[in-house]
């Protein structure tokens, strides 16, 4: 438990945890209130639960045939890990060791409460937009491609740019990774052996403490100076290896168009600031932000050249 007393706001975020949320009272929803009340009942939970169950392994199998077949995995080594939208897997391609990060519940919270990432965007297509507020199947799939999207153009971006992230290994152009929804591949950070474990498991010693913080505050300015809050910054999900700081999971990488972004940032900061107590680094999540605003002022990495 944190020790400080969250804040208003941070009270009033989607909570991490949706399982006994009513995803119709979604607080972060931008349509206007005529339209949401006279929105039609989307699919419920149940039924969206029958709709799905069972076919959830097969759904999976099917992926990952498709992945070989399109030659971007030979072999998956080993399910790594199973969270609440998405199951990792490493595996083994012709460039070597791949993290695959396969999406597979279209229940998964992020679709329930992901408006307040999306805020300030805008789905052009009318009927999109109703597929995605009514929640049904199609919608709900659309939802989880942008996700998938969004998170291989940011690696991409990111990547490009010399920030300290896995290297996506498909693409850059859309039409290339459209192909392996809703999976994101990327490089395996670690061996196949020894995966890079996430800060939040590493055992640190204090001089490698002050290291992951310093690096961490870097990584964060970095993509502050790219113009972006991460919205989910913590030692969750930053990997360890070689006395190296990873940043992943972008799906919900947020831009200064997003309404919320300055909350986003703020609650990236106390996240950062909260997972780290374990690591001995005590601190607060505004000395956090106005730390990385001014690292933020700072040289920017070298941008990485795309081979040809
Ligand atoms: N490139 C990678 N190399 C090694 N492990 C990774 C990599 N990307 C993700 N992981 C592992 O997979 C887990 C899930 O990935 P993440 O992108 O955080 O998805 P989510 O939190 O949505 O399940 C991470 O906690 C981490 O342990
Ligand atoms: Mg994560």
């Amino acid at each position: 438990m944190s020790a400080h007393p969250r804040s208003p706001s941070e009270q009033d975020w989607p909570d991490q945890d949706w399982a006994d949320q009513d995803w119709l009272d979604d607080p972060w929803t931008d349509a206007p209130e005529s339209r949401r009340r006279g929105r039609k009942k989307p699919v419920g939970r149940r039924q969206l639960a029958q709709m799905t169950a069972g076919d959830d392994q097969d759904d999976q199998d099917d992926v990952i045939r498709r992945l070989k077949d399109l030659g971007h995995v030979t072999e998956i080594v080993a399910e790594l890990k199973s969270g609440k939208e998405a199951t990792a897997y490493v595996a083994r391609g012709p460039r070597g060791s791949v993290l695959v990060k396969l999406y597979r519940d279209l229940q998964a919270r992020s679709f329930k409460d992901d408006s307040v990432y999306r805020a300030g965007q805008v789905i052009i297509k009318d009927r999109d937009r109703r597929a995605i507020e009514g929640r049904t199947r199609a919608g709900l799939e659309m939802l989880q491609h942008g996700w998938v999207a969004a998170e291989y153009a940011h690696l991409w971006a990111l990547w490009q740019a010399g920030l300290p992230v896995p290297e996506p290994l498909i693409g850059p152009h859309p039409y290339d990774y459209t192909a392996t929804y809703p999976a994101v591949l990327m490089r395996l950070i670690g061996t196949e052996d020894h995966v890079a474990p996430r800060l939040s498991d590493a055992p640190l010693n204090p001089e490698q403490a002050r290291s992951a913080w310093d690096q961490s505050l870097t990584g964060m300015a970095h993509l502050l100076r790219l113009g972006y809050a991460h919205g989910d910054y913590s030692t969750y999900n930053l990997l360890w290896w070689e006395d190296t700081v990873t940043i992943i999971d972008f799906p919900q990488l947020s831009t200064r168009q997003n309404p919320h972004f300055r909350d986003l940032l703020a609650r990236d900061a106390q996240s950062l600031a909260t997972s780290f107590r374990k690591h001995g680094i005590h601190t607060d999540g505004p000395s956090v932000l106005r730390d990385v605003q001014r690292r933020a002022l700072g040289p920017a990495p070298e941008p990485r050249l795309l081979l040809p």
